[in-house]
């Protein structure tokens, strides 16, 4: 691989904290702050509101993510986040890997990506410690490159290369990577397996008349890969739902686990640790919050105000 283009992080500042033998209850989070940092830390699900100080901070950069691009995937096993992000003195893009364990820069590659375009979609099967494991789509215009990443070498091999935007990706319980985007014929998820063959390939709906925005943050719970989706009211505001994937149905079933008007998502998250949780974060105006329900009962159990306006979160 061309080793001029591995750049290891010159801009980093760490700090240390980590009051973190990872407990149950803990996940890692990204935020970004002063339009030129991105904070690295903790979040306890139990206790949302108790705010830690970042873990890691990483100065001169930005998380690139407008709450739905997915540009962050998460190895539980191994502890370790890859995200994508934008240098803001240069504009240039940047994939990160950080080990949550240390709270260390592992390496950076300066990954050209063009205005409009980007990397979405970034999911990792933790199961395994087989390279490739972590998987991307990068949307160039109007086209979709699905694409492996070995993390440890930063090399990619694409899969498959179509036309299509993109919507949201997760890998699933059968540790196969979907991807639902759309094209000029509708909306669809492909599913590919660990060793990249296509293996499913389905047009979707919805299970409610109006057609929502999105789906957006897919991930993988106990029962269901929950998205969130925007529905618009008569008046003219919105909410989000959680919405499963049915594979029978061929549709997005949007459940009633609701948020309060105006509730726009940045981050879905699976409990790993529970199974029965799932946690919605978002905002509403400028104030954040954790939504947490039971998805097997699909009830919400209580909504959280947060001070940390949180992008990514696992
Ligand atoms: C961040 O950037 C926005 C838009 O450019 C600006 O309005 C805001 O004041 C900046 N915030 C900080 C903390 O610099
Ligand atoms: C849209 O995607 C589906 C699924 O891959 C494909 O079968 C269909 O031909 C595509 N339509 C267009 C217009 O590209």
């Amino acid at each position: 691989m061309n080793k001029s283009l591995i750049s290891f992080a010159l801009l980093l500042c760490v700090i240390s904290f980590t009051p973190f033998a990872h407990a149950a209850s803990y996940g890692v989070i990204i935020s970004n702050s002063n339009n030129n940092t991105i904070n690295i830390g903790l979040i306890d699900y139990s206790n949302p509101s108790q705010t830690y100080p970042p873990s890691l901070t990483v100065s001169g950069l930005q998380y690139n993510s407008l709450g739905y691009y997915q540009a962050a995937a998460y190895n539980y096993a191994k502890k370790l986040l890859t995200f994508v992000a934008t240098d803001t003195a240069t504009g240039s893009t940047y994939l990160y890997v950080v080990d949550c364990n240390k709270w260390k820069v592992l390496s950076s590659l300066n990954i050209q990506a063009g205005d409009g375009s980007g990397f979405r979609g970034l999911a990792v099967d933790s199961s395994t410690d087989t390279p490739y494991n972590t998987w991307l789509t990068y949307q160039s215009g109007d086209t979709l490159s699905v694409s492996q990443l070995d993390v440890f070498t930063l090399k990619a091999k694409t899969i498959e290369t179509f036309p299509g935007a993109f919507y949201t990706s997760a890998i699933g319980g059968t540790r196969d990577y979907s991807l639902t985007f759309s094209n000029s014929s509708g909306l669809f998820v492909k599913q590919y397996s660990r060793y990249g063959d296509l293996t499913v390939e389905q047009q979707v709906g919805f299970s409610i008349n109006v057609t929502p925005k999105g789906p957006v943050n897919m991930v993988d719970t106990i029962n269901d890969m929950f998205s969130s989706v925007i529905i618009t009211n008569n008046d003219g505001s919105t909410y989000c739902a959680i919405a499963g994937l049915n594979w029978q149905q061929a549709q997005f079933t949007v459940t009633n686990m609701v948020s309060h008007t105006n509730f726009f998502p940045t981050a879905n998250i699976g409990d790993l640790h529970n199974f029965k949780l799932f946690y919605s974060i978002g905002f509403i105006g400028s104030q954040y919050y954790v939504y947490t329900y039971n998805a097997v009962e699909y009830k919400l159990l209580s909504v959280v105000p947060i001070s940390t306006p949180i992008l990514a979160a696992f």
